[in-house]
C-alpha cells in the first residue's frame, strides 16, 4: 500500500486527479469507479480543471459508481445516481450513457446486483476505483462485519451511517434509507488500481485502522491491505493517527 501524505484537501484531490487522469491518458477507454460524499468532490473538481484545460478527455471513459440508496428514484437529488451526474459526470465531461449506478427502484434488486456485477465484468473491470472511508471504516456502503470476499449486494445500513448521512436529508434520520445497494469488497478489490482520499479529523482514527490495523471484517477498509496497488492520499489531519 503507497501512503502519501498531503498538506491540505485541496493537494489530496489534486493528487488524486492526476492518478486517474494518468489512467485515461494511457488508456482513453478506461473504466473508473467512482465515489459519492464529500470526500471524492475535490478529485472531481481538479480532474474536471484537467479536462477543462484539454490534458485529458473522458468522454470515452467509462464509469460504475459504489453504490445506491434504495427506494430513492433517481430523479429526487439525494440518489447516488443523481449525485454522481451533478458531481462527476456533468463536470468530468463523461458520456451520461457510459456511467452506470446499481438500480435501487429495481422490482428485483437481487437481479440488479447480479446485472451490475456483470455490467462491470463485461466492460473488462474496473481500472481504477476512487474511494472514501465512513468515519465507521466501512468502503462504499460495506459495513463493519462485511466479508472480504462480498459481491454487489443488498445491505442494511448501520446506525451511523445513517446518522452521518441524515444531514442530506434535511437533518431528518427517519428519512434516511435504512437499505442500499453497495458493490461488495470483493467486487472493489477486483479493480486494477484502488485510490481512497480522505480528509479531516474525522477520519483519522478509521484511516488508522484501515492502514495499520489488523485485517478485519469490522474494518471493511482494512480489505486495501490485501490489493497489490492501493494508494491513500490523505491530508495531514486525517493522517494524524498514523
Ligand atoms: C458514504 C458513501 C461512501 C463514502 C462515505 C464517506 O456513506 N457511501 O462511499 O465514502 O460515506 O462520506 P464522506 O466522504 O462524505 O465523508
Amino acid at each position: 500500500m503507497e501512503i502519501v501524505i498531503l498538506p491540505d484537501g485541496a493537494a489530496v484531490g489534486a493528487a488524486a486527479a492526476a492518478r486517474i487522469a494518468a489512467v485515461v491518458q494511457r488508456k482513453p477507454e478506461a473504466v473508473l469507479g467512482l465515489a459519492t460524499g464529500s470526500s471524492p468532490l475535490g478529485a472531481y473538481a481538479a480532474l474536471a480543471d484537467l479536462v477543462a484545460r484539454g490534458e485529458v478527455d473522458l468522454s470515452r471513459t467509462s464509469a460504475f459508481a459504489l453504490d445506491e440508496y434504495v427506494g430513492v428514484p433517481p430523479e429526487s437529488p439525494l440518489s447516488y445516481a443523481a449525485t454522481i451526474a451533478h458531481d462527476a459526470t456533468g463536470p468530468l465531461g463523461l458520456d451520461p450513457a457510459r456511467v452506470r449506478t446499481p438500480d435501487g427502484n429495481a422490482a428485483d434488486l437481487e437481479a440488479a446486483c447480479s446485472a451490475y456485477e456483470a455490467a462491470i465484468a463485461a466492460a473488462g473491470g474496473v481500472d481504477v476505483q476512487l474511494l472514501g472511508i465512513g468515519a465507521n471504516g466501512h468502503i462504499g456502503f460495506n459495513e463493519p462485519t462485511s466479508s472480504f470476499a462480498s459481491r454487489t449486494r443488498i445491505k442494511t445500513l448501520a446506525p451511523r451511517t445513517r446518522e452521518d448521512n441524515a444531514r442530506f436529508f434535511g437533518g431528518d434520520l427517519d428519512a434516511v434509507p435504512m437499505h442500499c445497494i453497495t458493490q461488495g469488497l470483493g467486487t472493489i478489490l477486483d479493480a486494477r488500481q484502488l485510490l481512497l482520499v480522505a480528509q479531516g479529523e474525522s477520519k483519522a482514527a478509521a484511516v488508522a485502522a484501515a492502514v495499520e490495523g489488523p485485517l478485519t471484517a469490522m474494518v471493511p477498509g482494512s480489505a486495501l491491505q490485501l490489493h497489490r496497488t492501493a494508494v491513500v492520499l490523505l491530508d495531514e489531519a486525517a493522517a494524524s493517527k498514523l
